[in-house]
């Protein structure tokens, strides 16, 4: 199904399939009631080490693998959005049948994750296209569907084409990257020029890019950088990269960072069910996007 790789299986998936993933879920989080049948609570409770080298795995291919040819490849291809055509409640249908393994905090389907931080933006009253980048920000993951790995899915962005920062998770995985070797690639700005500003800079390839694209042109300009740069954390957190951002960038990152905290806390207990939310949704879906978007 995979139109871009011939990788093996265990390097487009470090998780065998979803179902890996719910069993370490299941180790992770036990029911208490099974607790009391054959294993100790301790026993059940030793769920650090497992979870961990998922994650370390899967950056360890995403550090690997994303080269700044592997980035331009995949825009060629998924910017000519001819994939296929669907209403966005198909993408979020598709969704809900994954899970992020760059999160190991995670135990909600991608549906609820959504509302969750579309909710918490409404609640505090922000504009309805603020609303609407919380509903759809990672809308992107339907890459998933086109058999593209896990590690150019999801995960921490950052820029190709230059040197790889430090502050970058997992920075020591870079040096399986060709990339720095290349001396095109691997100095300070590389392919790049001091504060030439990101939409000169290419992001390492995701869920994020995607969706920017497919939004480019049905939300405001800060609502665009939130959905390009959610996964920046870098950048966010540890300003790695202001040697290639611009004024521009600086003023919209702000809109970002106010996107981030929607993003990573939003878990409301008494979350709304989606029946009760539905009518408010489609009416905004409807007020910004067309009935079907090409992916
Ligand atoms: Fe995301
Ligand atoms: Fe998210």
């Amino acid at each position: 199904m995979s139109a871009n790789t011939n990788l093996p299986e265990e390097i487009i998936a470090p998780l065998a399939n979803l179902d890996e993933w719910e069993r370490d879920v299941l180790e992770r989080y036990p029911d208490p009631n099974a607790i009391a049948t054959n294993k100790s609570t301790e026993e059940f409770r030793n769920y650090e080490t497992p979870g961990r080298d998922t994650v370390k795995e899967f950056y360890r291919l995403n550090h690997t693998y994303q080269t700044y040819d592997f980035v331009l490849e995949k825009k060629a291809d998924y910017l000519r959005f001819n994939k296929r055509e669907m209403p966005i409640w198909d993408a979020f249908n598709f969704l809900n049948e994954l899970v992020d393994d760059s999160d190991p905090d995670t135990d909600l389907d991608q549906m609820q994750h959504l509302l969750q931080t579309s909710e918490a933006i409404r609640n505090d009253g922000h504009p309805d296209w603020f609303v609407l980048v919380g509903l759809i920000h990672d809308m992107g993951k339907v890459l998933c569907l086109f058999g593209e790995p896990q590690w150019a899915v999801v995960g921490d962005t950052f820029p190709v084409g230059c040197a790889f920062s430090d502050k970058i998770v997992y920075p020591e995985f870079f040096q399986f990257n060709p990339d720095i070797h290349n001396e095109k690639y691997n100095t300070k700005y590389g392919v790049y020029t001091p504060n030439c500003g990101l939409k000169n800079v290419h992001m390492s390839w995701g869920h994020d890019e995607y969706v920017y694209h497919m939004m480019k042109d049905y939300l405001p300009e800060e609502g665009l950088y939130m959905l390009r740069y959610h996964s920046f954390y870098s950048q966010h957190r540890e300003k790695a990269y202001d040697h290639l951002m611009d004024e521009h960038d600086h003023a919209m990152f702000k809109w970002v960072d106010k996107f981030n905290p929607y993003d990573l806390y939003s878990k409301n207990p008494n979350q709304k069910s989606w029946a009760e939310l539905k009518p408010y949704y489609e009416a905004l879906v409807a007020k910004y996007l067309p009935a079907t978007l090409k992916f």
